[in-house]
């Protein structure tokens, strides 16, 4: 072999853009976020209308999962192959990750034989040292901090029910996790008001979100009553009260949390039209009525399917740029 050729750095074709990574939504600009959701309702309609588009052929994606999933394992494999790749899935019981391996180390392997990574894990920092250590895109399919493909998927499908979301006024009702992080970051880039109601003690961890200074027109505050929080709004969203990671304080937040159910009459209180949504997985009877999650201002199927049409823009943008 050539010298040359082990100066190869990755297997993106010449012109492709440099190795970028999605670990938290503010790695993109508004724009890209913006021409991704464009490209994601381009995909999607190909898909729909059994129209093969295959600009991933040969290429591969690793997943690597050290929580548990449904929705990201089966959007990312099904999106892998339908884009024209394939997928090897991992996670850390059935792989050296859950052995000690480095992860530097394991970043460096799994680099030089996969096109583009997808991690679930905990802390924040493991998707860092794993992105800082590997020479293809690596996507964030949640940490601790951020759920960045989740709120891609949740804005296209807030876009496709009622038009553009800046200037739109979205309702967290719930714990100050992940997701809310993300919601933050998402209302400084795409310039819509965010309203957040978390029991005291949860609240949304302002350093961790860092979302720009300037929120781009849109705004961010915080309600000690999550009816008043939904008072008015376009779209009112939660999750669960215990996240993956935390359940050893299932039992003090079920007791924290308990008058943050959303029901039927906070959605009342919201705008006429408002949208319902939630990450899934649920539990009708704690953080949402089964009323209001299989009622009909709920999208949370829309908005579950959606995943897989922002996660193949998503990894055809990584690996291809713009089309
Ligand atoms: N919403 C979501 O990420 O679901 P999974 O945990 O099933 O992947
Ligand atoms: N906040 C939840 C989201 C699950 C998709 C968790 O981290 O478990």
């Amino acid at each position: 072999m050539s010298q040359n050729r082990h100066a190869i750095p990755s297997t993106l074709p010449q012109g492709a853009p440099p190795v970028r990574h999605f670990l938290q939504l503010t790695d993109f600009s508004s724009e890209e976020i913006l021409y991704l959701l464009d490209r994601a309702a381009f995909i999607k309609q190909k898909f729909k209308t059994f129209e093969r588009h295959q600009p991933l052929a040969d290429r591969t994606l690793a997943m690597i999962f050290e929580k548990a999933s449904t929705r990201t394992r089966v959007s990312f494999e099904a999106g892998m192959y339908q884009l024209g790749g394939s997928v090897v899935h991992l996670t850390t019981g059935d792989s050296q990750l859950g052995r000690s391996e480095p992860i530097e180390d394991s970043a460096k392997v799994i680099s030089r034989m996969t096109d583009i990574v997808m991690i679930r894990t905990f802390e924040q920092t493991k998707i860092e040292r794993f992105a800082a250590h590997s020479r293809v895109p690596v996507i964030n399919g949640l940490t601790n901090e951020f759920h960045p493909c989740q709120i891609l998927a949740d804005i296209f499908t807030f876009i496709e029910h009622r038009g553009p979301i800046a200037g739109k006024t979205v309702a967290w009702v719930g714990d100050g996790n992940n997701m809310a992080n993300t919601w933050l970051q998402a209302a400084a880039l795409l310039g819509f008001h965010l309203r957040v109601s978390t029991p005291s003690g949860y609240e949304v961890n302002e350093t961790t979100a860092a979302a720009p200074a300037s929120l781009g027109g849109g705004s961010y505050r915080t309600y000690a009553d999550p009816m008043q929080a939904c008072a008015g709004a376009d779209l009112v969203t939660t999750d669960v009260w215990t996240s993956m990671g935390y359940e050893a304080e299932n039992e003090v937040r079920r007791k924290a949390f308990a008058a943050w159910c959303v029901d039927r009459k906070m959605m009342a209180a919201a705008a006429p039209g408002a949208l319902f949504m939630h990450c899934l997985p649920a539990h009708r009877g704690e953080e949402v009525e089964a009323e209001v999650i299989d009622g009909p201002q709920s999208v949370v199927w829309d908005e579950a399917e959606n995943r897989m049409h922002v996660q193949k823009a998503l990894m055809e943008y990584l690996l291809l740029g713009r089309q």
